[in-house]
């Protein structure tokens, strides 16, 4: 494995926030004396009553539950706007880049960002939004994404943002589950040139969700909008309502927002978010990860539907009082020089985004990249899957033009942000490692019996105590908060990653270990592209898998089992799939087996179907317990024809 160190030092322009030295201290402060660490830490939010208590968290069964600040007020739009307005109500909070190069680009001062947001709060009032009630968003990438986002906060209404790649059934079951009843939406969304019919995904996935009787709609098409019943135009609203919105004040435990998102079985689970420790987690981490300074522009290049979107792009900005970039479109549309021609046309500093991005790039040459200056360039970063070093490479020397640090930045949804990363300039770098946990953070590598493993070794990565951006609960569900992250090794938070850690101490994600597979930065539980196939009239069983796919990471492998005497192409099952779930959800192959290797007690034994669909023949373990070992020769045999 490839170990070279990059030495940080000399790629800076100027000396980070903190040191070796002082990373070391900090983070010993944090772990040894958590109290006191976090108690100077929540001056960085504008409390409308500070914290006396902080962790008050357990993993045990007997007092489980994740708590933190609990007896503080604050209101996270506040804390994003208003107490910015003194020092920086001039400065850009939002710039958006628009999906059509040539389209205008448009620039919100926190300021009118403000008054944006007061307005947007006060039409949301109207209709009739209370403290504690659950909204969902389903829009493009528009300022008023994050507009919509910010007006719940202000109120006190939780958030449910659904990525509007997903199809109008993943939307519906969504809104169901949370019992949401108001959407916000836009009547339609842009991306490389492409229109995504929002606002009719809406109108199809209330028909599926009794809970829903409102539906707003953003105009962004030229056209006039034709409205249903239930449908408000968003325009029509705020054109008479009142530019002042007091904050609420909510309690730190209160939920900020819900976000859905895949697990090992059933349906996607709501991480639910608290809006104290949450936004606590997304401020410290922006600025020491991304050691964010005045003035500069931060462009993660995430959508919003995604956590990286929440916390990366409004959240911890917003909270720092930085300058954000929201980017409608996609990184190869109108070509792949669109990334650096952005940075360029808008001086960022700092771009953050995914390996699958880096690959796609890669390999429609250097030229796309060289055309362009980058000189704003300070530091990238890097999210969603294990960066291989080729990519790491690659981003370094080309677009980072060999100036700018890595942050190669574990976490997940429910960890609400950063996990362990780089901290730049603080220590020497490896390609494909996201090396050193963050402040508050203590991981742990346990075997499959829970045990600590110690020292270089490998195994199921945990994280032993609470952090104050942890997800506090599944929506509706607490038990199931506890039996997916708690239960599986004793006392410990299982991340479901598998990782290594080198004779430097340095932590290697490998991926996950549970029936999750990560298709292109995006994550799918296995179980759920089953289902859907499962309800295809002519499919008996399904089994899926993921495969190393050179450009997304890993694809999506189905064996399908047809009913006796019916038929289906592989094609039409794709496209089945993509209408239940969504795009990202399409399997790359169909697999029309005659059977799967299941043990005599009737499991399915993944492991052996993985190893099929990675085209390994070779290593399929013990394979005694097999009812019908026969399968396996004959799946092998169809993988070679
Ligand atoms: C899973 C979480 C939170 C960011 C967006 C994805 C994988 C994420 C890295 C990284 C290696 C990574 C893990 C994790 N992952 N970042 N830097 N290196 N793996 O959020 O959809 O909740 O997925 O993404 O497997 O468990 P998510």
């Amino acid at each position: 494995m490839a170990s070279t160190f990059f030495d940080p030092d000399s790629e800076l322009s100027h000396p980070a926030a903190l040191d070796a030295k002082g990373y070391a201290e900090a983070y010993r402060r944090s772990i040894g004396d958590g109290e006191a660490y976090w108690n100077a830490e929540v001056d960085r939010l504008d409390w409308i009553r500070r914290p006396t208590r902080f962790d008050e968290s357990s993993f045990d069964e007997a007092d489980f539950q994740v708590r933190w600040f609990a007896d503080g007020l604050l209101n996270v739009s506040a804390n994003c706007l208003d107490r910015h307005l003194d020092e920086l109500g001039d400065t850009p909070a939002i710039i958006w880049e628009p999906d059509d190069p040539s389209a205008a680009s448009r620039t919100l001062t926190y300021r009118e960002l403000h008054r944006e947001i007061c307005r947007f709060a006060n039409v949301l009032k109207r209709l009739g939004v209370k403290r504690g009630d659950r909204v969902t968003l389903y829009l493009p990438m528009i300022p008023e994404a994050a507009m919509a986002m910010l007006a719940c906060a202000r109120i006190g209404a939780i958030h449910s943002v659904v990525f509007g790649g997903f199809s109008p059934e993943s939307i519906a079951q969504r809104i169901v589950d949370c019992d949401s009843s108001i959407c916000i939406t836009a009547d339609q969304g842009l991306r490389g040139g492409k229109v995504v019919p929002l606002q009719a995904n809406v109108a199809a996935a209330a028909k599926l969700a009794p809970s829903l009787t409102t539906r707003l709609i953003i105009r962004t098409a030229d056209a006039p909008l034709v409205l249903e019943p239930g449908e408000h135009e968003y325009a029509v609203l705020v054109a008479d309502v009142d530019d002042d919105c007091p904050p609420e004040p909510m309690n730190a435990e209160d939920p900020l927002f819900i976000l859905y998102t895949s697990g090992s079985t059933g349906k996607p689970k709501g991480v639910v978010h608290s809006s104290g420790g949450y936004l606590l987690w997304a401020s410290l981490t922006h600025q020491t990860a991304f050691d964010y300074r005045r003035g500069e522009v931060f462009w993660c290049a995430a959508d919003v539907g995604w956590i990286t979107g929440h916390s990366y792009i409004v959240y911890g900005p917003l909270a720092n009082g930085a300058t954000t970039l929201m980017f409608e479109g996609v990184p190869t549309w109108p070509t792949p020089a669109r990334f650096w021609e952005v940075v360029d046309r808008h001086q960022v500093t700092t771009l953050f985004t995914a390996p699958t991005v880096l690959r796609a790039l890669m390999r429609e040459g250097d030229h796309h990249v060289t055309s362009t200056s980058r000189i704003s360039l300070r530091l990238l970063g890097s999210v969603g899957e294990p960066i291989n070093p080729e990519a790491w490479r690659w981003f370094h020397e080309v677009p980072g033009g060999g100036r700018c640090p890595i942050v190669d930045m574990w976490w997940q949804t429910e960890t609400g942000g950063g996990m362990i990363m780089p901290l730049p300039g603080a220590w020497p770098q490896k390609p494909g490692s996201a090396t050193l946990p963050f402040m508050g953070v203590e991981p742990v590598i346990v075997d499959g019996e829970g045990r600590r493993l110690e020292g270089a070794t490998e195994g199921n990565l945990c994280i032993v105590r609470s952090w104050p951006g942890q997800m506090r609960t599944v929506w509706n569900d607490h038990e199931r908060f506890f039996q997916t992250y708690f239960s599986t090794f004793r006392g410990l938070y299982f991340t479901g990653d598998g990782c290594r850690r080198d004779e430097d101490g340095y932590y290697w994600i490998t991926g996950r270990v549970d029936d999750v597979i990560n298709v292109s930065g995006h994550r799918l539980g296995t179980a759920e592209i089953e289902s859907a196939l499962v309800l295809h009239p002519a499919v008996a069983e399904a089994a899926v898998v993921g495969f190393p796919h050179d450009l997304k990471g890993q694809g999506i492998h189905a064996y399908v089992i047809l009913n006796a005497g019916s038929a289906a192409e592989s094609e039409q099952l794709r496209q089945w799939v993509r209408k239940e779930i969504g795009p990202i959800a399409t399997p790359d192959r169909i697999q029309f087996a005659p059977g799967l290797p299941k043990t005599r007690s009737g499991k399915i034994m993944r492991r052996i179907l993985r190893k099929v669909a990675e085209g390994d023949f070779a290593n399929f373990g013990d394979t005694s317990t097999l009812a019908e070992p026969g399968v396996v020769d004959a799946l092998v045999a169809q993988r070679v024809a």
